[in-house]
């Protein structure tokens, strides 16, 4: 997945073009490339790195013309190179092309467009989009919708895309990928991501599949891939720009840490009636299936816990990359309940797309409220955490748990009392980032391990899952969730002397069977950290969480591990905002 981004107006747009690029670097930044059109002709720059680096080695941001192109990539087709790069040209270098997505057929089209004389530079499957359009274009000129009409039908896969003509107009065309129009009174942006022209407006238009736009001196028009004009509405987005800034903060994420005393707050403001037919629509399934990726297929397994636990409700847990393998049981008296922040994530999307198909009803908790998932889904609860820029996930992480909370006690008759315990949880919060001091100093002494284990049964054991994805996304360390009693089953063969591993246990009914596994792992020289409310000798050191209700501990342990992954990262002189290899919202299967 890579942000794109394209804008024609009054203005000259290189500059608004690279500042939309950093605010959707959470997309993709292994590299950053614009193009210009000035008085009818095209200029390209581009380069390997993050986009101030590029900018200051080229200069993007004086290009000069009033309509331009830009992209961020993450690279899937061909290495992290400069000719790699978007934006590509076609051979007559009349146009140039972003692009989001893989073209599955990549391949054919570009032996097929050799046969006829083209000559590629890169090793992408974008670039075949530009020599397509090109060779659709009588004479590099001609009839632009019906070149990209055709073009879009030939292209197979997933793709979103922005192409600028030499003669000065801009176009952009998606299938399975998003891609936003935004209104200002000075022009049109194109973008992956309301993000990329938040700051000028709030007015969108959010392209359905199959959808085209074409803006030129005229105007905009819009059509379908067989080059039927549509129409669309304007839809007003509501996101507070200043949440996007790092503010004093050194880096996104420890802000989107510490956001979280309120964040989790702001998952409580739900509308009634969502929340009841949510809660309905629950009670009623024959099935329920939870699908997630990363963090958010493991707040669906805090999830299933609960619902069982407080519910009676039996549910499975699929990881949405799995999802398409496990349909046996999914039909129309099934509900999946899909949980994810950017409700962009092509896996997610993939699984929903399947499960409609299937007449299955769809749930979903999601940040983003005018993503794919939103849209897609029967009914869908915002988890109104704000932007969450840094890659991995926290503020949304704990949103969705809270929310989760919350359903729970509406179906269980306030069970565990969630919301009634708010203003308690916001001194919890409070007192768990005083332990920041403590937890640095915890980073300092295991930095240099080559694996850190996190131990926890039931309740706490996706949050051993989450707490370990934290510490290889932010730290660049191999880390492992395991089961604590699944320890002798295996993993034990691996703790050697000062094995760094944390034990999540605080008192509940998992606390003595862990802390039997605690001691197996100690006796074999391991280095203990413990998260517990409870001090207990066993451990080298303790990171003292407030004693609460029993079910809490997942959201509240939880900000530890973010804690001491950030530190950790610090530590190794690793980008937490920006790990290597991620990106945030992953747009491909
Ligand atoms: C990417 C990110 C993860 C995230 C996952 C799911 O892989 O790197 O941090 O948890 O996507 O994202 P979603 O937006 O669906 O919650």
């Amino acid at each position: 997945m890579c942000s794109i981004i394209g804008f024609i107006g009054n203005s000259r747009a290189a500059p608004v073009v690279v500042e939309s690029l950093k605010k959707m670097e959470y997309r993709g930044y292994d590299s950053v490339g614009i193009a210009t059109i000035n008085s009818g002709k095209i200029m390209l720059k581009k380069g390997v790195g993050r986009v101030v680096e590029v900018n200051n080695q080229l200069n993007l941001m004086k290009m000069p013309g009033n309509i331009g192109v830009g992209h961020t990539r993450w690279a899937t087709h061909g290495g992290v190179t400069e000719s790699n790069a978007h934006p590509h040209d076609g051979c007559k270098k009349n146009i140039v092309v972003v692009h989001n997505g893989i073209i599955e057929n990549f391949r054919e089209i570009k032996k097929d467009l050799e046969q006829h004389g083209h000559i590629f530079k890169s090793q992408t499957d974008s670039e075949v989009i530009a020599h397509l359009i090109e060779s659709n274009l009588v004479d590099g000129k001609g009839n632009i919708k019906k070149a990209l009409t055709k073009t879009c039908t030939k292209l197979k896969g997933a793709f979103a895309f922005v192409v600028a003509f030499e003669d000065g107009s801009i176009a952009g065309a998606r299938l399975d990928e998003p891609l936003i129009i935004g209104l200002t009174n000075d022009g049109y942006f194109i973008s992956s991501d309301v993000l990329g022209f938040l700051e000028y407006t709030d007015r969108a238009i959010f392209l359905e599949n199959k959808d085209i736009v074409i803006i030129d001196k005229n105007g905009m028009n819009l059509f379908d891939f067989n080059g039927k004009k549509i129409s669309k509405q304007i839809t007003q987005v509501a996101w507070e720009l200043g949440e996007i800034d790092k503010g004093d903060y050194a880096h996104h994420t420890i802000k989107e840490i510490h956001e979280q005393k309120k964040s989790i707050e702001k998952a409580m403001l739900q509308d009634n009636e969502r929340v009841n037919i949510f809660c309905n629509t629950i009670r009623s399934a024959k099935n329920i299936f939870f699908t997630g990726s990363g963090s958010s297929y493991h707040a669906a397994l805090v999830a299933k816990n609960l619902l069982s636990r407080f519910g009676k409700i039996r549910s499975e847990v699929i990881m949405s990359s799995e999802f398409q393998y496990n349909l046996d049981n999914i039909d129309k008296d099934s509900v999946i309940i899909a949980i994810s922040q950017s409700g962009e994530t092509a896996d997610v999307l993939q699984s929903i797309k399947i499960a409609k198909e299937k007449n299955a009803k769809i749930l979903s908790i999601v940040n983003v409220h005018t993503s794919s998932l939103a849209r897609l889904s029967d009914c869908y609860l915002g988890i109104n955490c704000g932007p969450e820029i840094g890659v991995a996930a926290t503020k949304s992480f704990t949103g969705q748990l809270a929310i989760f909370y919350m359903i729970i006690d509406k179906i269980s008759d306030n069970a565990t009392r969630f919301v009634d315990n708010m203003k308690f949880f916001q001194e919890i919060f409070e007192g768990i980032i005083q332990l920041e001091g403590e937890i640095e100093r915890i980073a300092e002494v295991i930095k240099d391990a080559k694996d850190i284990y996190i131990l926890g049964k039931s309740l706490h054991y996706p949050i051993a899952l989450e707490g370990s994805l934290k510490i290889k996304e932010l730290a660049y360390i191999h880390a492992e969730g395991i089961a604590a009693g699944e320890l002798k089953h295996g993993p034990l063969a691996l703790i050697e002397n000062n094995t760094a591993v944390i034990v999540l246990n605080p008192e509940d009914e998992t606390f003595n069977d862990t802390l039997r596994s605690t001691n197996e792992i100690k006796s074999r020289g391991a280095y203990i950290i413990g998260i517990s409310n409870k001090e207990d000798i066993i451990f080298d050191r303790h990171i003292k969480i407030p004693t609460v209700n029993k079910s809490f501990y997942p959201i509240i342990e939880v900000i530890p591990i973010q804690l001491l992954s950030y530190y950790l990262a610090l530590k190794r002189e690793t980008n937490p905002d920006y790990p290597r290899n991620l990106a945030k919202s992953v747009t491909v299967r």
